[in-house]
């Protein structure tokens, strides 16, 4: 089976002859090592965004070592897995200090610019100018695919650790939120239940003789059953995955304060109080207007 570093190279057409032009360049990365370094430090100190980089993660002694390493690597001959493994922890290593991506592709055009230069400048047949010229392209573009790859890896990761994260978290609220509901509804069920029981308490009153309370109480706990049956079903329809409404709960309100007046001309109340609660009702009949009317626009 072919190993990663020999699929690379297949996607590159990376021959053995390259190989051999690449350590053939040897002695002349060699000789011009220090004048690379020293343009690649140019380059990194004439961009703000990579100068600030520099400035606070290494020192330009650290890092021209390790760009020279890196640079020698090129020409040593050995493009095998190792190589490969050593490249993508370059690019991890740039992803660590924040180096934007951009920078790794437009500092390699700055070492690819170098070595045309150099080839250009020390070889005199046109044909082997281009076969170097053509080797050192490859193993450029080679690193930059690996260590740009690195750079999407760690993207991945980040994508997949939150989505995952996010995933759990929605499906906990979901829960949650389900629970609740589920909560809601039997408390509603027992509080509708103890209605029932105060409507059979008022029907009783009409039996004992005093008629006009009797019916009007029982009138209110009518209307409050009749609201609890509105909730419970509108809360049934929210369990099963249906919006909420809520036109249901200005009703609500409407039909509270419809038992209120009731009972409040039960009690003979104020002429004031009468008259805030009818204003209430009136607004309130505003309200359930405009709303149900919004509705239906948007339905
Ligand atoms: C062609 C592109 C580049 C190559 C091949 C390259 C190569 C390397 C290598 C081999 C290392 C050592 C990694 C390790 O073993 O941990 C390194 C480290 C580093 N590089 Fe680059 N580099 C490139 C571009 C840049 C650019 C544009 C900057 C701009 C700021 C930069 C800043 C650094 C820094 C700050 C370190 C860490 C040095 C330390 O540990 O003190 N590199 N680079």
């Amino acid at each position: 089976m072919a190993s990663p570093m020999d699929e690379l190279k297949r996607h590159y057409f990376f021959s053995d002859e390259d190989s051999k032009r690449l350590q053939e360049l040897l002695p002349l990365a060699e000789q011009f090592q220090q004048r690379m370094v020293d343009e690649f430090y140019e380059y990194i100190i004439s961009q703000p965004e990579t100068a600030a980089i520099l400035a606070k993660q290494s020192t330009r002694e650290k890092m021209s070592h390790y760009h020279r390493l890196w640079f020698l690597s090129l020409f040593k001959g050995s493009y095998d897995d190792i190589f490969l493994e050593n490249t993508k922890r370059i690019g991890y290593a740039h992803v660590r200090v924040g180096l934007p991506i951009n920078f790794v592709n437009a500092s390699m055009h700055q070492v690819r610019h170098f070595l045309h230069h150099l080839i250009h400048d020390s070889f005199s047949d046109r044909d082997l100018r281009r076969a170097y010229r053509e080797a050192a392209d490859k193993i450029l573009d080679m690193n930059l695919s690996v260590m740009t790859s690195s750079y999407r890896d760690e993207e991945m990761k980040k994508v997949f650790v939150s989505r995952r994260l996010e995933s759990a978290l929605i499906h906990l609220s979901e829960r949650f939120t389900y629970g609740l509901n589920l909560v809601l509804v039997l408390a509603l069920a027992g509080v509708s239940l103890g209605v029932v029981g105060l409507f059979i308490s008022d029907l009783m009153k009409i039996f004992q003789g005093d008629m006009e309370k009797g019916i009007l109480s029982a009138l209110g706990a009518m209307l409050i059953l009749w609201m609890m049956i509105e909730l419970l079903d509108n809360e049934i329809k929210n369990l099963k995955g249906g919006s909420f409404n809520i036109l249901v709960f200005v009703g609500v309100i409407i039909v509270a304060i419809v038992r209120e007046i009731l009972i409040s001309t039960l009690r003979h109340d104020d002429l004031k109080t009468q008259a805030f609660l009818t204003v209430t009702l009136l607004v309130l009949g505003v309200v359930y207007y405009l709303v149900s009317r919004a509705q239906k626009l948007k339905g």
